[in-house]
């Protein structure tokens, strides 16, 4: 599967990061301990971090197996967060992060809905799946609302060091074809 660098919802605009980015990403979402809670990194506390991450995930496209995309609005041009697809033998991961100004507006599940279309649009892709810690309804929520089914929890999961160090409970959302 080769992704398009850059694609379209009805009010977003997704496409491939740029190191340029580093600015907007730091100062709208990477600093900022309520939007990292859940995820697997610590708040950035340097825009040196943003530019390392950047740099990474920029190696990842190159790699073929590891993309992620800005998402910004398409009136403004404003960047929101990311979200990201690690393509698997047949299926693909997903995973995602939204500034705070832009919570419960549907922004997530908008991205998320396209790119995991997109994604089961590939002949080699048969399912997309994401993990959310049992605590984050959020995050549960957009998973439902695209349309993927919650097929259980994994216990023990994953590391959330923003959390515990120790690993949480999961629950693991997919959409097969
Ligand atoms: C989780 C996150 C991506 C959601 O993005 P979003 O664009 O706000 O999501 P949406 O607006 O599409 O949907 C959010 C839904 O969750 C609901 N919701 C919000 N907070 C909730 C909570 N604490 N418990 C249950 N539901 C909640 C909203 O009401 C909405 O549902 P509704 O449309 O039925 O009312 C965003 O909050 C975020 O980036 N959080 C920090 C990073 C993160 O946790 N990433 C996911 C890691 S798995």
């Amino acid at each position: 599967m080769k992704p398009p660098e850059r694609f379209l919802t009805s009010r977003l605009v997704l496409r491939k990061p740029s190191i340029e980015d580093a600015s907007g990403i730091f100062r709208e979402y990477a600093q900022d301990p309520a939007v990292t809670k859940y995820l697997v990194w610590r708040p950035h506390r340097s825009i040196e971090e943003t530019n390392t991450f950047l740099e990474q995930c920029l190696r990842n496209w190159e790699g073929g197996h590891d993309f992620a995309w800005v998402i910004e609005s398409k009136e403004k041009a404003a960047l929101m967060g990311m979200i990201g697809l690690r393509l698997e033998q047949t299926g693909a991961n997903l995973g995602y992060v939204l500034a705070v100004p832009f919570w419960n507006q549907g922004i997530m599940t908008e991205a998320v809905a396209a790119l995991a279309d997109c994604a089961l649009d590939q002949e080699s892709i048969f399912r997309v799946w994401a993990v959310t810690d049992v605590e984050n309804g959020g995050s549960a929520r957009v998973l439902q609302k695209a349309g993927m089914k919650c097929e259980g929890i994994l216990r023990r999961w994953i590391v959330l060091p923003n959390i515990s160090s120790e690993p949480r409970d999961c629950y693991c959302y997919a959409k097969t074809r």
